[in-house]
C-alpha cells in the first residue's frame, strides 16, 4: 500500500478591524509607548467587535483557506479548533460551532488547548489523522477573542493579547515533497502556574482573567524555542540555511530575536506581525503564514519551520513544505 502523507494545502486569516494602540493603552494603565515597544515590538493589536466571537473569527478564517484549497466544504471530514478563550466555557467546542457555521452536519470536531502552542497540536493531530486514512481533509483553525479574558488594569499581561484568527487545510497526499516533514509537541505541567485563567473545577470562583508569571516564562521560553528548533532540525538532518521561513509564535519581540540569533537566521527568513497584532495566542502562527502567504512572499514547495511555547507549559515545532497554490 502507498504510503499517505499529510500536507497544508492552504491558509487564510482574519483580523478584526477595531486597533488598540499602545497609546490607546496609556490611557488606560500606567505604560508608555516606548516601554511597550522596547520590551515587545509590539505597536498596536486587534479587538473582535462586541458581537463577535472566536467561532465568527474562525469561520472568516476557514473560509478563506477553504476556497483556497479548491475543495468544497463538505470534502472537510474534520474540524479542530485551538483556542484558549473559545465562545463558551468547556461545552459546546468552539470547532463543533464552527462546524455548524460552515454547513457541515456530520464532521468530527473538537478544540484543542495548548494555549498559544494549540496550531502545533492542532497540526500533529491532523497529520496523525491523514497518516493513519483516518481524514482526508482536515480543518485547523487558530482562533482567539482572548481580549475578552484580559484584565485591562494588569499592565503586565493586558498590553500583550489580541485577537485573530487563522485557518489551515491539511490533506492527503501520495507525494512526499508536498509532505508536512516533521511535527514535534511537547509539555511540562509541573509549570502549570506560569499562566493561567482560573474559572475551572479548580477554583470555580476564580477570575476569568489571564494572568503570566511573565519574566520567568520569558526565559524558559528562550531556551525550550531554541532548543525545539535544534533538535527538529537535526532529527531530520537540516540546517537553518535550508529554512525559507521561520514562523515563531507571535510573543514578544526580543523571544523571537533570541531565538533567531541563537540559529543564525537572517533577518528576511525570520516572519514577524507581532508589531501589528501583538500575541493572538493559538492564531499568531497561522496568521503570520498568512501575512507571507498574502504577500507573496510564501511560494509552493517554501520550507517553513514553525515553531510555539505558552501555557501548560506546552510548546511545538514543525517543519511544513507549503503545497498551496
Ligand atoms: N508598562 C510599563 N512598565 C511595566 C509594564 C508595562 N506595561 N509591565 C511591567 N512593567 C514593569 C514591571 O512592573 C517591572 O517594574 P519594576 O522593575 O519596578 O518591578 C519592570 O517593568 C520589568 O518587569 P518584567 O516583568 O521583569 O519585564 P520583562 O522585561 O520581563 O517584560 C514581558 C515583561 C513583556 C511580559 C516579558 O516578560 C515577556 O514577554 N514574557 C514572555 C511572554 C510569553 O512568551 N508568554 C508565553 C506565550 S503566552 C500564552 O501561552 C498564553
Amino acid at each position: 500500500m502507498k504510503k499517505i502523507y499529510a500536507s497544508m494545502i492552504s491558509i487564510g486569516a482574519y483580523a478584526p478591524e477595531k486597533r488598540l494602540t499602545n497609546s490607546d493603552l496609556e490611557k488606560m494603565v500606567d505604560t508608555t509607548d516606548e516601554w511597550i515597544v522596547k520590551r515587545t515590538g509590539i505597536k498596536e493589536r486587534r479587538i473582535a467587535a462586541a458581537n463577535e466571537a472566536t467561532s465568527d473569527l474562525a469561520f472568516k478564517a476557514a473560509e478563506i483557506a477553504i476556497e483556497r484549497s479548491g475543495l468544497a466544504k463538505n470534502d472537510i471530514d474534520m474540524v479542530l479548533v485551538a483556542t484558549l478563550s473559545g465562545d463558551f466555557l468547556f461545552m459546546p467546542s468552539t470547532a463543533a460551532v464552527l462546524a455548524g457555521k460552515l454547513g457541515l452536519k456530520d464532521t468530527p470536531a473538537f478544540d484543542v488547548l495548548a494555549a498559544c502552542s494549540g496550531f502545533i497540536y492542532a497540526l500533529a493531530t491532523a497529520k496523525a489523522y491523514v497518516e493513519s486514512g483516518m481524514a482526508r481533509n482536515v480543518l485547523i483553525v487558530g482562533a482567539e477573542v482572548s481580549s475578552r479574558f484580559m484584565d485591562y488594569s494588569d499592565r503586565s499581561v493586558c498590553i500583550l493579547f489580541g485577537d485573530g484568527a487563522g485557518a489551515a487545510v491539511i490533506s492527503a497526499t501520495d507525494d512526499p515533497a508536498r509532505a508536512i516533514v516533521d511535527v514535534k509537541i511537547a509539555a511540562d505541567g509541573s509549570l502549570w502556574d506560569f499562566l493561567t485563567i482560573e474559572g475551572g473545577s479548580k477554583n470555580p470562583d476564580g477570575k476569568r482573567v489571564m494572568t503570566m508569571k511573565g519574566n520567568e516564562t520569558f526565559k524558559i521560553a528562550v531556551r525550550t524555542l531554541t532548543n525545539d528548533v535544534i533538535e527538529i532540525l537535526a532529527r531530520n538532518n537540516l540546517d537553518s540555511n535550508a529554512i525559507t521561513h521561520f514562523v515563531p509564535h507571535q510573543a514578544n519581540l526580543r523571544i523571537i530575536q533570541a531565538v533567531g540569533d541563537a540559529l543564525k537566521l537572517a533577518p528576511e527568513q525570520v516572519v514577524l506581525t507581532v508589531d501589528k497584532f501583538g500575541n493572538t495566542s493559538a492564531a499568531s502562527i497561522p496568521m503570520a503564514i498568512n501575512e507571507i502567504y498574502e504577500s507573496g512572499r510564501l511560494k509552493t514547495g517554501d520550507l517553513m519551520l514553525l515553531d510555539a511555547f505558552g501555557g501548560g507549559l506546552a510548546w511545538g515545532s514543525a517543519l511544513v513544505r507549503f503545497a498551496g497554490k
